[in-house]
């Protein structure tokens, strides 16, 4: 029995993975890592795999890096964690100040939590907050977009509409008002993706024109609706957003948490659309893919809704234990300090050019719907029908043909249903870009045979 077996054998007695259907694991491997270097995962038998998918879209500068690591352990010699109400440390400090710095103007506080569901959940709790402080109490639906994912906590759950992660718990589940998206999938011939946002917007406006009144905040992934299948949409939606949340008296709430730390070409998803949101929700990216934290930043306004005395009860209470753990804030310093050490936007976008040349070819196969990229995020979909765009059914998950091949082939993809994708981290080198391209291009093949 090879170390794989046994630890496999081992894990299997007594790990509940997640995300994962456990009687896959009778046919599908489990894959014991033994250590990451740069881009690449090892594991116990030497196989190594390109890690194509970031570990669920957190690593930004490769594992075991050298900066990270060293940050970490002198902070560990230091101060791992204390309670972070009535008592502070050099790294969260440090780190608000670095965040508010890049944040688009006017965000300028920064609350902590230690997952991305949390961030969701801080944000939409804070929102729902505010307008109760300013006598509003109306105020207590939430809007987001058809396809949407913000995390699989009751709240974020609630603003999602991925069917195979929702439905189940739809009964426990806030109510909440989810319009038809913005997705340039769904472009009528001849029309660009900003002429889709543009059309679609009208259901957005209709949506807060009718319920305006009793709606806290509209919630967004920024340009990518990356659990929903990568799906894309033009900034022009964002910007009409903006302007209408404004005008309803609505707040907007950005879920950066995937789509942040430079994914999409620039450092937040938003400048594309030089807005700025009311709650901007960071996570994933935010430690290199280190160390669970998370972040909410929001605005004066904001603040000062929730500061006046105790007594009046009217202070944002929640916590979580972790909340700004120092050796997760040493982490997120270290990664910042890394795009600050060299040119990683400029460099992402000659690496963003290699994708797309990669990827390119994939467009003229006869089971590929599509092929779409935003910065650092590129996205292959089958289809059953190429011109009518028909999906195939779920239920032949076509997509596991790819996984095992790429395992086969030194490359960790995991699609996302029938959409693969390439996330990698920024440290990943042209010619391991197109070994990942031409993988996928293999599997597609083979998951598309039949
Ligand atoms: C846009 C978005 N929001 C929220 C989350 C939830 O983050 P976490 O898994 O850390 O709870 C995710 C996770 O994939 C995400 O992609």
């Amino acid at each position: 029995m090879g170390k794989n077996d046994s630890l496999t054998a081992r894990d299997l007695a007594v790990v509940w993975h997640p995300c994962t259907q456990m009687k896959d694991h009778e046919h599908l491997p489990m894959i014991p890592i033994r250590r990451g270097q740069g881009v690449w995962l090892e594991d116990f038998d030497g196989n190594r795999y390109i890690d194509a998918v970031s570990s669920w879209w957190v690593n930004l500068f490769g594992h075991a890096n050298p900066h990270i690591n060293a940050a970490i352990s002198t902070q560990a010699a230091q101060l791992e964690h204390v309670i972070l109400a009535g008592f502070t440390h050099e790294p969260v400090i440090r780190l608000s100040e670095r965040l508010v710095e890049r944040a688009p103007s006017p965000l300028s506080r920064c609350f902590y939590a230690d997952s991305g569901s949390a961030a969701v959940e801080v944000a939409l709790k804070m929102s729902f907050h505010y307008w109760l402080n300013q006598a509003r109490p109306a105020k207590t639906r939430f809007i987001c977009l058809s396809n949407s994912y913000h995390g699989e906590t009751m709240g974020a759950l609630s603003v999602g509409d991925v069917a195979l992660y929702k439905e189940t718990y739809k009964p426990l589940l806030l109510d909440v008002i989810t319009v038809p998206g913005p997705d340039a999938f769904y472009a009528e011939p001849g029309e660009t993706p900003k002429d889709v946002a543009k059309r679609q917007f009208s259901h957005m406006q209709q949506a807060l024109e009718q319920h305006g009144e009793e709606v806290c905040a509209v919630i967004v992934e920024p340009l990518v609706q990356c659990a929903g299948g990568m799906r894309m949409y033009d900034p022009e939606y964002l910007r009409l957003l903006r302007q209408a949340c404004d005008q309803y008296g609505v707040h907007l709430i950005a879920d950066e948490i995937a789509v942040g730390f430079g994914r999409t070409g620039t450092f937040f998803a938003c400048e594309q659309a030089d807005v700025t949101p009311d709650f901007l929700c960071l996570s994933k990216g935010l430690t290199g893919g280190y160390l669970p934290l998370s972040v909410v930043l929001t605005h004066d306004q904001v603040y000062e809704a929730f500061y006046t005395e105790y007594e009046r009860l009217q202070a944002f209470l929640h916590s979580h234990s972790y909340t700004g753990n120092a050796l997760a804030c040493s982490a997120a310093l270290a990664t910042l300090d890394l795009f600050e050490a060299s040119p990683v936007l400029e460099r992402n976008r000659m690496l963003a050019d290699v994708m797309s040349e990669a990827l390119a070819p994939l467009k003229d196969h006869p089971h590929v719907g599509d092929v779409r990229q935003t910065g650092m995020i590129a996205a292959v979909e089958m289809v059953k029908d190429k011109l009518a765009k028909t999906p195939y059914p779920w239920q032949e998950r076509r997509g596991l043909k790819i996984y095992q091949h790429a395992l086969a082939n030194q490359a960790l993809l995991r699609p996302l249903g029938h959409v693969s994708y390439l996330m990698p981290p920024y440290v990943i080198e042209p010619e391991q870009i197109q070994h990942l391209a031409r993988v996928m291009a293999e599997g597609i093949d083979l998951a598309t045979r039949d």
